[in-house]
Order: C-alpha cells, then sequence, then structure tokens
C-alpha cells in the first residue's frame, strides 16, 4: 500500500525511515518544496532497504500522491530554542493554506495525518479544508498527545521498573504546555499505577511525579536545546499510526481530531483515546479523568479554541 509524506525535513524523513524499518506500506513517496531535498532523503532512505523490509521509497510531486492510503503531512517550520509550538502557529497556517487543498486533490481517498505543530489547530485547519472538499472529518488526525503519551509511559516505565509496552497511561489535550498527564487512569499489569507502586515498593510521592510531569511536558524543549530538533520520537509514533490505518488495526491512541464540544469548550481539537483504524478515527472516549485533570483540560481545550479563534476556523 502507498503512503505520502509531503515535508522532508527532520520529522518527514525520519517518519519514513521508520515506515521502512518496520516494514510499514509497501510505496512511500516524498513530497517537498525542494525537489532537491526530497530525492536525496528517498535516496538516503532506499540505501536502507536492504537491511530492513523491500518497498519502494521516491521522491516526487502533489500528483504523485495519487492512490496512497495515507498522507503523513509534515510541512512547515519547526520550534526553534525557547520557542513554543504555538508561537509557530500564523507561518505554519500558512504552509498548510498551501499544500492541504493540494493533498486533497490529489489524494482524496487518502486519511490525512498531520504532524505539523501546533499539531492540534493544524488538524483543526486541515480538516476545515478536508470539508470543504466534502470529505469525512474522521479521515483527517494528527499525532496529537501520542507522543506525550509514549514519553509519559516510557518514565514510569523505568521509575516503576517494567518495559513501556507493559504501561497503560495516557496524555490528553494539547500537544504542548497545557497538556494533561491523566495519573488517575494509568495502570500497570492490570492493576492501578498506585497500587503496582505499592506492591512493587516504588515511591510515587508528589515530588516524583512532578518531576516525570516536567519530564513529558517539557521533553521537546530540552531536545530542541541539545540538538535543535525532535524527530525520532514523533517519526516513530507517526510510522505506528500509518501502521494502525494501513492495517486496519483497530488501535487506541491518544492521536487529536476535531470534536463538538469537549470539557466545556465547543468545536475544538485535541487529543484523547481514540479507536483508530483504516478509516481514521472510528470512536472517541471521554476519559474519566479526576476533577484536576478534569479542570486541566478544559484549560488546555481553552487555549486551542482561542489559538484557532486567532485563525478564525
Ligand atoms: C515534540 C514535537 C514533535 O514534542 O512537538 O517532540
Amino acid at each position: 500500500m502507498k503512503i505520502g509524506v509531503v515535508g522532508c525535513g527532520f520529522v518527514g524523513s525520519t517518519a519514513a525511515y521508520a515506515m521502512v524499518m518496520q516494514g510499514v506500506g509497501r510505496e512511500i513517496v516524498l513530497v517537498d518544496r525542494s525537489q532537491a531535498r526530497a530525492v536525496a532523503e528517498a535516496d538516503d532512505i532506499r540505501h536502507a532497504v536492504p537491511f530492513a523490509h523491500p518497498l519502494e521509497i521516491r521522491a516526487g510531486a502533489y500528483a504523485d500522491l495519487a492512490g496512497s492510503k495515507a498522507v503523513v503531512i509534515c510541512a512547515g517550520v519547526n520550534q526553534q530554542p525557547g520557542e513554543t509550538r504555538l508561537q509557530l502557529l500564523a507561518r505554519n497556517a500558512a504552509v498548510f493554506a498551501e499544500v492541504v487543498p493540494q493533498v486533497l486533490m490529489h489524494a482524496p481517498e487518502a486519511i490525512l495525518v498531520v504532524a505539523t505543530n501546533p499539531v492540534d489547530v493544524m488538524t483543526h485547519l486541515a480538516t476545515h479544508f478536508a470539508k470543504q472538499c466534502g470529505l469525512e472529518t474522521s479521515r483527517v488526525l494528527g499525532s496529537g498527545t501520542t507522543l506525550d503519551t509514549a514519553r509519559f509511559r516510557s518514565l514510569l516505565a523505568s521509575h516503576c521498573g517494567v518495559d513501556s509496552h507493559h504501561v497503560h497511561a495516557d496524555v490528553c489535550g494539547e500537544h504542548g504546555d497545557s497538556e494533561v498527564l491523566a495519573w488517575s487512569l494509568a495502570s500497570i499489569g492490570g492493576m492501578p499505577l498506585t497500587e503496582f507502586a505499592k506492591r512493587r515498593g516504588v515511591e510515587l510521592n508528589q515530588e516524583i511525579r512532578n518531576a516525570i510531569d516536567t519530564g513529558v511536558r517539557r521533553a521537546a524543549y530540552t531536545i530542541i536545546s541539545g540538538k535543535g530538533a525532535t524527530y525520532y520520537g514523533i517519526g516513530s509514533a507517526l510510522s505506528r499510526i500509518v501502521d494502525v490505518i494501513l492495517h486496519d488495526q483497530r488501535a487506541i491512541l491518544t492521536v487529536c481530531t476535531p470534536a463538538p464540544f469537549v470539557a466545556g469548550v465547543s468545536d475544538v481539537t485535541l487529543s484523547m483515546p481514540r479507536l483508530v483504524g483504516g478509516d481514521g478515527v472510528l470512536a472517541s472516549f471521554d476519559p474519566p479523568l479526576d476533577a484536576d485533570e478534569l479542570a486541566g483540560l478544559a484549560r488546555s481545550a481553552g487555549v486551542i479554541r482561542e489559538a484557532l479563534d486567532s485563525l478564525d476556523v
């Protein structure tokens, strides 16, 4: 099956590389405003194929996206040291106004997977363009807090001495400073996190919780200050999302997609646990958060709604 990746910077090229290494798809088309960049990334990643899984990867134009089952949109600028994701909004909204209509025109059957930040707002904007083309909004989703959820699970796993695959813990809301770590719903081995920690003699006091929260919430800033960008985590998250779509799995992922009413806010795009399959978002689940977490989700929804209002969408 065919996958398109639009925007071949750090994130888009790493996502394509992750798909090759994980055997996601049969054909990948890389599109970038710099054809030279797209060709170079395709050539470089193609040399990994003999060490991984057989597939074709090539550079192309928007027209080459035709027939894609999923198109990942990574086009736009990324955070500079100290910059928030929301500060990218105006520049990337302008990029999306050019890119998304082209993708929808050439690949109307594709599921759109948005990664460009601020991803919640950009996903809402992409859905706006999709609606104008008469497409189902469920066919547009964003990586949302899938990466933050992975970071949360990774830190909890490390602290509790288990592999992260056995930790169920989600981050909801904005993929950004206002995100909400759903501590009250976290579980390991079928036990509530607190019960597991007690049985394993693992401390989970407020200081430790605050450290984990900061480790998740500030991860991108810390990494960007050290190497200028993040791409392995988000590239792997995108590969996972595309794999779910291509193989029509039934995965619960904290992707973002527009919702009519969340935490007291109307018409907003943010992340919560969602059932994802071959047709995109199949179902959304309002997590039974505790009072503090629900208040945090309302604040997060308000932050995103305010950003959307600035775009008048
Ligand atoms: C990060 C970018 C993808 O959180 O927003 O690493």
